[in-house]
């Protein structure tokens, strides 16, 4: 009998089970993959964006996406990135901020999982893994009108008043993801929302990209926008050109909003008034369009642009007015509809999950099935790109163990 069972080793199950040890609690971590914590590996490119110092507690819509981004308020305010930065400054793990409040570690994601495993040995966390879980069941315990949840894996049956859910989304399955989450959810009855792709790069039909895919391996500064005026989001973050598609920071932001038929807003010259640059240019220059432009734009990017204007390939003192201005259009309010998604083995998390509208904020516990709980990314809470997600999984953990 152990006092709370975690499925899943990743972030959140690890955290949740070295605070809840550490608390006095009987804990065993059981995960199906051979690997620890694959997400945080390889996060960061090797280094683990672990938290971002921009979050505003007070804000989480400013950060979080979901069907009720308020929902993790009371977690991320009782939790917070100084909490972790504290954690991890105790174990002398040197970080540096990058970009926009980013937080990574000075050496590898590596030393991150150490520490984890660290702080549930300190707990006295058991682990079983690689473990399968067979099935689920629930029976009242009797004693004091709780539930026991009976878990059958293929080392044995276990029980516990207390199991908790933290075996994430479905990105990226070849490391371990798994819809096991949501199928408990589904055995026991619980809401769930439409899970998609998230953080993740997009596609185009191969017709329509055929003019772009030239410019593959590119980058430069946009402004990215998608939604209607009433519910517009925008970035402003790098773009890359891939050979299917879009993809870099701006990207990967811009597609946890965007909605499958609908457009893409890009100004790849933000901040930069260029219908009045290009007449400005007109008078006193005699150089070609694309070479004018090539001295606000990366010289592939103007070429591919000029290249479908027959009209502008010529010296801009010899360019007509409407067609400058038409250029001009075209590149600070470039409008584009994807077709798709890279899907699951790109995306860095899963949108959607189980809906928070039956989860306790202040404990993570179901309010339907005492003793049950989910925290990380299996529940529809999902974070921006910059150490946002691992700040959910820390924070949700954080109050998961405390209420157990
Ligand atoms: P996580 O996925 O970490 O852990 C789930 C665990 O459950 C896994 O160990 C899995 O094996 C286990 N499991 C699944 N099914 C099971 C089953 N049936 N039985 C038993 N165990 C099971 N975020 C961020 O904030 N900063 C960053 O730098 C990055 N970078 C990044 C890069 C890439 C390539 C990806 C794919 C993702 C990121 N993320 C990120 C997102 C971040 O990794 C993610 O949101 C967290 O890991 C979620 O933590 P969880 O603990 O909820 O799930």
């Amino acid at each position: 009998m152990f006092d709370a069972i975690i499925i899943g080793a990743g972030a959140a199950g690890l955290f949740c089970a070295a605070q809840a040890g550490q608390r006095g609690l009987k804990v065993l971590l059981i995960d199906h993959a051979a690997k620890v914590a694959e997400k945080i590996r390889i996060s960061g490119g090797g280094r683990c964006n672990f938290t971002n110092r921009d979050l505003d507690v007070r804000a989480p819509h400013k950060h979080f996406v979901g069907q009720n981004p308020q929902f993790c308020r009371s977690a991320l305010s009782r939790f917070t990135p100084a909490d972790f930065i504290a954690l991890m400054d105790k174990h002398g793990i040197a970080h540096h901020e990058k970009h926009k409040g980013q937080l990574f570690a000075d050496r590898s994601a590596e030393d991150i999982i150490a520490m984890l495993l660290a702080e549930c040995a300190d707990g006295g966390v058991q682990h079983w893994q690689p473990c399968q879980v067979k099935s689920i069941d629930v029976s009242p315990s009797g004693s004091d009108g709780g539930e026991s949840y009976q878990i059958e894996t293929e080392r044995g049956r276990v029980q516990t008043p207390n199991l908790v859910i933290a075996s994430g989304g479905l990105s990226i399955p070849k490391i371990g993801a798994s819809d096991f989450g949501y199928r408990l959810a589904q055995q026991f009855r619980l809401p769930l929302v439409e899970r998609t792709p998230g953080l993740v790069p997009l596609t185009f039909d191969g017709a329509s990209w055929q003019p772009y895919a030239e410019l593959a391996g590119l980058a430069l500064p946009v402004e990215i926008s998608t939604g209607s005026k009433k519910e517009r989001v925008s970035f402003h973050e790098d773009l890359l050109f891939t050979h299917r598609g879009l993809s870099g920071p701006a990207v990967l932001q811009i597609s946890s909003y965007w909605k499958p038929g609908t457009p893409l807003q890009i100004n790849l010259l933000p901040g930069v008034d260029m219908a009045q640059v290009l007449s400005e240019a007109k008078l006193h220059s005699r150089k070609l369009v694309a070479n004018e432009l090539a001295a606000h734009l990366p010289a592939r990017l103007a070429d591919a642009w000029v290249a479908r204007m027959p009209e502008l390939q010529r010296p801009i003192n010899e360019a007509g007015d409407k067609a400058l201005l038409r250029l001009a259009e075209r590149l600070m309010r470039w409008e584009i509809t994807p077709t798709g998604t890279e899907g699951y083995k790109k995306a860095e998390v899963t949108l959607g999950g189980v809906d928070t509208k039956v989860l306790s904020q202040q404990s993570m516990e179901c309010k339907t099935q005492p003793g049950l709980f989910f925290i990380g990314e299996v529940v529809d809470i999902t974070g921006w790109l910059g150490g946002y997600n691992f700040q959910w999984a820390w924070a949700s953990a954080h109050a998961c163990a405390q209420a157990m």
